[in-house]
């Protein structure tokens, strides 16, 4: 059984605070959903921390598509939700609503989340006339990273009153919960206290409802740079650069693979091999002359050395 929406809503009466992580793909999502996170955004945040691009712009629905189908297969109790990319719901409604049946159908997350207050409310109430949950995100919204950069929102009286007033407008259209991203602590207090549904905060202080980090981030496998709001639980960063040196240095010292990591095969069969007239000799499967002897030209700069990793660096 997965967690719900009605579950969410029912841990903020009960005040009852709960961590969501994101994950773009199976084998991660399995190990945090057997680790008891109860929910699971699919973010286009693997715009940056998986596919390396400058943000989250250039991410398409496809790709939340994919990654979220893979995370609903890792996951059997988190609630999963996907994240709308740039431009499937901005257009009009009728986008919106093709497209988060998309997400939906397609990979089977039951939940999307978009990004807006005032002006996505429209969008947002069809959506859940429809029955799709939507979470809503404010503050710092970085699908409108050309307009506001990524800085904290809500620092004056006026940001602060509207950012109060988009958290009513998505509660009032029907959003399940609303992502308070990069928002002062004590304006992250006050929306929480004005909204029934849960807030979840990402750098917006310790009063929220919940709390989201970019599983990258917290694990220490993003090195571009951490952000402020980000926490580092563990640095798998450096534990991957360890292993895989390690497991260079085997190779290059013949350490690995060993008997253990081999196959074996009937010494009956290896004698009547050995027997046979070798493949060469018969010239059977022989490769084409230039391919034998190489295409290089006579005198051609020797091949470079393995250069990726010197094991003696
Ligand atoms: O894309 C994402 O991961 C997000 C979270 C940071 C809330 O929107």
């Amino acid at each position: 059984m997965r967690v719900t929406i009605q579950q969410l809503r029912d841990w903020k009466r009960q005040g009852q605070r709960f961590a969501m992580l994101t994950a773009y793909e199976y084998s991660i999502a399995k190990l945090l959903d057997e680790a008891g996170i109860p929910v699971l955004l699919v973010g286009d945040s693997m715009g940056s921390v998986v596919l390396g691009y400058e943000n989250t712009l250039p991410v398409t629905l496809d790709d939340i598509i994919r990654h979220a189908a893979a995370v609903v297969r890792g996951s059997k109790h988190a609630l999963v939700i996907a994240d709308m990319p740039f431009m499937t719901y901005q257009p009009s409604v009728e986008d919106a609503m093709r497209n988060a049946g998309r997400l939906l159908q397609e990979s089977g997350a039951q939940a999307v989340k978009l990004e807006g207050g005032v002006t996505v409310a429209p969008t947002v109430r069809r959506l859940v006339d429809a029955g799709v949950p939507v979470m809503g995100h404010i503050g710092l919204t970085p699908q409108s990273v050309h307009q506001m950069g990524y800085k904290v929102q809500g620092k004056t009286v006026q940001v602060a009153t509207q950012l109060l007033a988009d958290a009513a407008a998505l509660e009032q259209a029907g959003a399940f919960s609303i992502v308070l991203e990069g928002v002062p602590a004590a304006l992250a207090q006050r929306i929480t206290a004005a909204v029934s549904i849960p807030t979840i905060g990402i750098g917006a202080g310790p009063h929220c409802d919940a709390q989201v980090q970019v599983i990258h981030d917290i694990l220490g496998l993003f090195t571009d740079f951490v952000p402020k709001h980000a926490k580092r639980y563990a640095e798998l960063g450096a534990a991957i650069q360890l292993a895989v040196r390690q497991y260079a240095d085997e190779v290059v010292a013949g350490a690995f693979p060993t008997e253990k990591e081999s196959f074996t095969m009937d010494e009956r069969v290896l004698k009547e091999l050995d027997a046979e007239p070798s493949p060469a000799a018969a010239g059977v499967g022989r490769p084409a002359l230039s391919e034998a002897e190489g295409v290089r030209e006579p005198g051609a700069a020797p091949e470079p050395e393995f250069s990726g990793y010197s094991p003696k660096s």
